[in-house]
């Protein structure tokens, strides 16, 4: 058994109306990983930013290495060791990698900067690491993964014993991903602590040595990995057994096509892209991350320029220059990346979800409270958004919840179209089981969707057909009955592999 390293004690820790966490304990041993899993709102993050110093705990005590700690903020937390590798990557597009390394402590020589022992450093670190980009270049020419990599460089370099990755492989793509776990396994060598956050089953007990479970605020397990199971660790974040072997997909009679897209093209995102969707059909859009997915359906949407190509909905020609203007048209995006395009922080869960649903609630010009609210109700109660109410702000919820409030939108809105980017993005597997559902009810209604995703059983299990895009064209049209993981991979990596 390896020393802990880090140890919470009866940490609890209250918002307005939410206990977010309630007397949760838990240890992390040196030299291992320790995942942490529970339901969206279950606590995960919050417990995360108390280590890091980001909220303080109204009770409970931290100790590293036997040794009771005041965490003050994140420059305190990573005095003490501590590096968190946040999940939304605040940085500043114009800083320099260099300047990035040093961040909150710059070397200082005779009272001045040092700017020559800056540049040495971060060229002997970067090459150290085998990282061939320039000192020079700024952090917003860079990838998501790639600022995931430095920010783990530099916790390196800052001496960090113990770091925090919370849901580290949403935004990147599979072979970053083992790029990250190869990472992650030369620290846990060197007898660091990793504390592991993830909706993905795969890859927390592909990592893990222990997991802690917590369930709406509450700490219900920790064990070794090798001791519990992925059906065990699910069964006790959502406090039942889920029974989901199969995918509730159903096969409906297809209608007319409603979205039709012939020769779409974007300056070096992608061209020639052609599709259609049917009434009642799901239709999958796979690749590899980089592939132009999304940048297809933004086009599609008007959230950028199409240079080429047409549209239709319903069989007519449209021009859907912007997202408003689609929405008329009854065509609807819920955006993989949720703080870009989609919540409005000011404002309520209730007003972010009925934002586009016009027609529902309003007659002749008033707002039927009464009709919205029971909508909305209907809808989170499915989804099982927690929330303490439909009043507080979108911007207090947890990761997942607000991507729940976002798909609430767009359902209430009633598209005949819908394009989703990543529908299950940070959603936990209970409610993940239910956006299923929600899909199957929208096909059987005669809803057409478009779905991008990245998880392929995802995919296999809830399409009609499937496109496969490879460096912005498409490589391949498949049906239910001709499509599995080879197949979609193979043309998934059509060019990339030739390259
Ligand atoms: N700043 C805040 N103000 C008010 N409530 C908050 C705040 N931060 C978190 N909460 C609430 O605390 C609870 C726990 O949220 P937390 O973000 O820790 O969940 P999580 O387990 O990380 O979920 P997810 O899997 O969705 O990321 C939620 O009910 C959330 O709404
Ligand atoms: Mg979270």
């Amino acid at each position: 058994m390896s020393d802990v390293l880090l140890a919470v004690d009866g940490i609890s820790k209250s918002f307005p109306g939410v206990k977010a966490l309630d007397n949760v304990s838990f240890a992390a041993r040196a030299g291992t990983v320790h995942a942490v899993c529970g339901e969206n709102g279950a606590g995960k993050s919050t417990l995360m930013k108390i280590i890091n110093g980001i909220y303080h705990p109204d009770a409970g005590t931290i100790r590293i290495r036997g040794e009771e700690v005041q965490i003050k903020n994140p420059i305190d937390a990573r005095a003490k060791g501590i590096a968190m590798i946040a999940q939304e990557l605040n940085y500043v597009p114009n800083m320099t990698i260099a300047e990035s390394l040093f961040l909150g402590r710059l070397p200082t020589k005779a009272g001045r900067v040092d700017w020559g022992h800056i540049k040495r450093e971060a060229k002997r670190v970067l090459a150290e690491e085998g990282l061939d980009y320039s000192i020079n270049r700024k952090l917003g020419s860079l990838t998501v993964a790639e600022i995931q990599t430095l920010e783990i460089v530099r916790a390196v370099y800052h001496s960090a014993d113990i770091f925090i990755m919370d849901e580290p492989t949403s935004s990147i793509a599979h072979k970053e991903v083992r790029a990250l776990f190869d990472k992650i396994n030369r620290l846990r060598s060197e007898g660091k602590a990793i504390l592991y956050i993830s909706h993905k089953m795969d890859e927390v007990f592909e990592l893990a040595d222990d997991v802690t479970v917590l369930r709406d605020g509450e700490w219900v397990s920790s064990r070794p990995s090798a001791e519990t199971t992925p059906d065990r660790v699910i069964a006790e974040m959502v406090g039942r057994d889920l029974d989901h072997q199969q995918y509730p997909k159903e096969q409906v009679p297809l209608g007319d096509v409603v979205l039709k897209a012939e020769g779409l093209a974007s300056d070096n995102l992608f061209e020639d892209v052609s599709l259609q969707v049917r009434a009642g059909e799901i239709v999958g859009l796979a690749g590899l991350v980089g592939a132009g997915r999304s940048e297809v359906v933004r086009a599609l949407i008007g959230l950028d320029k199409l240079h080429a190509g047409h549209v239709e909905v319903d069989g007519e020609p449209v021009k859907l220059n912007n997202p408003k203007k689609a929405l008329d048209k009854g065509v609807v995006m819920l955006s993989e990346d949720r703080r870009l395009a989609g919540i409005i922080p000011a404002l309520s869960i209730k007003k972010n979800a009925t934002l586009a649903n016009m027609k529902k609630v309003v007659y002749g010009g008033y707002a039927h409270a009464r009709e919205e609210q029971k909508i909305v109700d209907e809808y989170f109660g499915r989804m099982r958004v927690k929330a303490p109410s439909t009043e507080v702000k979108i911007a207090s919820l947890s990761g997942g919840n607000q991507q729940k409030v976002l798909l609430a939108r767009w359902l209430i809105a009633e598209p005949k179209v819908l394009l989703l980017d990543e529908p299950t993005r940070g959603i936990d597997v209970g409610a993940k089981w239910e956006i299923y559902r929600i899909m199957t009810d929208l096909a059987r209604q005669g809803k057409g969707i478009l779905m991008i995703s990245s998880e392929l059983p995802e995919l296999l299990g809830m399409c009609d057909r499937i496109y496969v895009m490879s460096s912005g064209r498409l490589t391949a049209e498949l049906e239910r009955d001709q499509f599995n993981q080879e197949t979609i991979l193979k043309y998934a990596m059509n060019e990339i592999e030739v390259a």
